[in-house]
């Protein structure tokens, strides 16, 4: 039998690496694409994974994206302010009909990409799996969570979850959602509660739910949020979303978010693709979002490096 063919993995952070490691215990070719010729020198070919069960190690050799291998299916679990330009780097190289794979926070990109890449099956997930890297190659497996994967273009709808076999059967809970929009949604009002205001207060996810100034700020936010998903007509959470970002804070109580790990890091954050994203959709509804505006302008003024989406 033919070996199943490779998954080309464009975003190789602690997302990327779980799927990569996820993908070759399951006997599936990984290749790593690596964004400079100096990562790929510096880059040993190999990952650990660490659980609670132990270590594995993992042979995943690298390439660059000016690699002339076809590509047969990409998973893309870049930050989502580098989608665009990383698919943008190895677009030539993708074979007819690719599925390509979106995992970040946010929205924004998957839609252009998905009107971009017309011609390919385009899907976009969402993932709730807790993972860090833990300096060099380790990666740490730290929260299991679940994820969820849908078709974003035509392409996709007509070919379905199966382009998505073997994301969907290895052992970390993941499931195909047709109703995938509904679900980044979900994940951005979230994000946009929380994320934020814990990088404009260098807090942890708890304290937004402890401290009243910060709580009413949240509370604002969600209620933003949905003015304008109401005005949309995109259905959010059966309950208000400010119970639901509450619960999520109190959940995740002693993590640092995402964006407040990036601004101490000093690196550009995804706040366009989350409350940037929001604000852009405001205002095509001639809606007003001050908290949500004040909160973009805050997080861009600690790095003002920061990409637009
Ligand atoms: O982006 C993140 O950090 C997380 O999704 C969450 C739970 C919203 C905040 O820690």
């Amino acid at each position: 039998m033919a070996a199943p063919p490779c998954w080309h993995i464009l975003g190789f952070g602690a997302i990327g690496r779980l799927w990569a490691c996820h993908l070759a215990r399951a006997g599936v070719s990984v290749s790593p694409v690596l964004h400079s010729a100096e990562r790929l020198r510096t880059y040993p070919g190999h990952v650990t994974l660490c659980t609670d069960a132990g270590e594995a190690h993992f042979t995943l050799p690298g390439e660059l994206a000016t690699a002339n291998t076809p590509i047969q299916q990409l998973l893309v679990a870049t930050k989502s302010y580098a989608t665009e330009a990383a698919l943008a780097g190895v677009a030539q190289r993708l074979a007819p009909k690719a599925p390509i794979v979106l995992l970040h926070n946010g929205l924004g990109p998957q839609q252009r990409v998905a009107d971009a890449f017309a011609e390919h099956p385009v899907y976009a997930g969402t993932t709730t799996e807790g993972a860090y890297r833990d300096g060099g190659e380790r990666l740490v497996h730290a929260g299991r969570g679940s994820s969820f994967f849908g078709p974003l273009n035509a392409r996709a709808r007509e070919t379905g979850e199966a382009a998505l076999e073997p994301l969907l059967t290895l052992p970390l809970e993941a499931h195909y959602d047709p109703a995938i929009l509904h679900r980044l949604w979900q994940k951005l009002a979230i994000n946009a509660a929380i994320n934020g205001l814990t990088a404009v207060h260098d807090c942890a996810n708890g304290e937004l739910a402890r401290h009243p100034e910060y709580r009413e700020a949240m509370a604002q936010l969600c209620q933003e949020t949905e003015e304008l998903a109401c005005r949309l007509g995109q259905p959010l959470f059966e309950t208000p979303l400010f119970d639901q970002a509450l619960k999520v804070a109190e959940a995740t109580a002693r993590n640092y978010s995402s964006m407040l790990q990036d601004v101490r890091g000093g690196r550009p954050t995804e706040i366009d693709a989350i409350n940037g994203y929001l604000c852009r959709e405001a205002e095509r509804q001639g809606l007003a979002l001050p908290a949500h505006q004040r909160l973009l302008e805050a997080v861009r003024a600690r790095h003002p490096n920061h990409h637009g989406d």
